[in-house]
């Protein structure tokens, strides 16, 4: 069997063009979605993805504002801006690029952010929400492993899934929303033995380790579903995920490449976020959760 490939790239465009209306319907109401992006120092990686998540604001006609502030920027100074934000109602969604350099304690910082600007869903409010199934925002690469499902018409309930990897960001987030679908979830990491037995037994396989080709053929069940997270950077420079998607792709039964998989899914649904944040402050919907 050689499985179909999930194409990110695809269907990141489709939902992008599916919110332009919707974006339009909020800007003539008076209330166009708008996106800050804090970057804090000069990271080579985190400049491209912030630019990245900018353009992908205008590609849908949000507002998008991006501050570059330098590295020795002290934590009372990031704060007090990311109060502005949180009281600026042109600004519906707030990000601030991690890594931050080691003087800012991302903790504390990413909890400055009013929940109903956390458009990354990286507070502890809006993981509390997710825990206990109440309105809040998803982390943005797990809600769209959930719509990669959706697009191919896998419903996880009765299914069973497994997450390889524990972060905050995206293996637990997984795990809870497939919870949320019916799934029946297994959260594997570094200490579990067994490790390739209990992946051979997913109909659905969350590949979140950080490990160039980690899941190998013998791993995989017979047409399941394998979702890839990882992106890596191999020593000739080329991407790679945590999957060996040339072995893989004759076991399962969809699978996602890298690149053009979950990754341009992620700053889809940071737009989707955003959209979601703008169309609750436009209407009566009450805010997420609060701690
Ligand atoms: N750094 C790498 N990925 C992300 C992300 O999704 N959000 C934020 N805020 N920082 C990141």
């Amino acid at each position: 069997m050689t499985a179909q490939s999930i194409d990110g790239n695809a269907l990141a465009q489709q939902l992008r063009e599916g919110m332009k209306a919707q974006v339009e319907r909020l800007a003539a109401a008076g209330c166009r979605p708008g996106l800050a992006v804090l970057l804090v120092g000069e990271d080579p990686a985190s400049q491209v993805y912030v630019r990245n998540k900018v353009k992908a604001c205008e590609s849908v006609g949000m507002h998008s504002l991006l501050e570059r502030l330098p590295a020795t920027l002290g934590e009372a100074e990031l704060l007090a801006r990311i109060d502005q934000l949180n009281a600026d109602p042109a600004v519906h969604g707030i990000l601030v690029q991690l890594p931050l350099p080691r003087h800012l304690d991302a903790d504390l910082v990413i909890e400055r952010i009013a929940p109903e600007k956390d458009v990354d869903g990286f507070h502890v409010a809006s993981a509390g929400a997710l825990m206990v199934g109440r309105p809040g925002f998803k982390p943005c690469t797990p809600y769209g492993c959930m719509k990669m499902l959706e697009s191919i018409g896998c419903n996880p309930r009765g299914k069973h899934a497994v997450v390889i990897g524990r972060s905050n960001i995206v293996g637990k987030p997984m795990a809870l929303l497939l919870l949320q679908a019916s799934a029946t979830v297994t959260i594997c990491h570094s200490a579990t033995p067994n490790l390739a037995e209990i992946c051979r037994q997913a109909d659905i396989l969350v590949a979140a380790v950080g490990r160039p080709r980690f899941v190998s053929a013998d791993m995989v069940k017979p047409g399941a579903v394998v979702l890839d997270v990882g992106i890596n950077r191999l020593a000739d420079g080329k991407l790679c995920g945590d999957v060996d998607f040339d072995a893989v792709r004759e076991v399962a039964g969809w699978i996602t490449p890298v690149p053009g998989g979950v990754g341009p899914m992620t700053i889809t649904m940071l737009l989707q976020n955003t959209l979601e944040s703008a169309e609750r402050s436009a209407s009566a919907l009450p805010p997420p959760a609060r701690i």
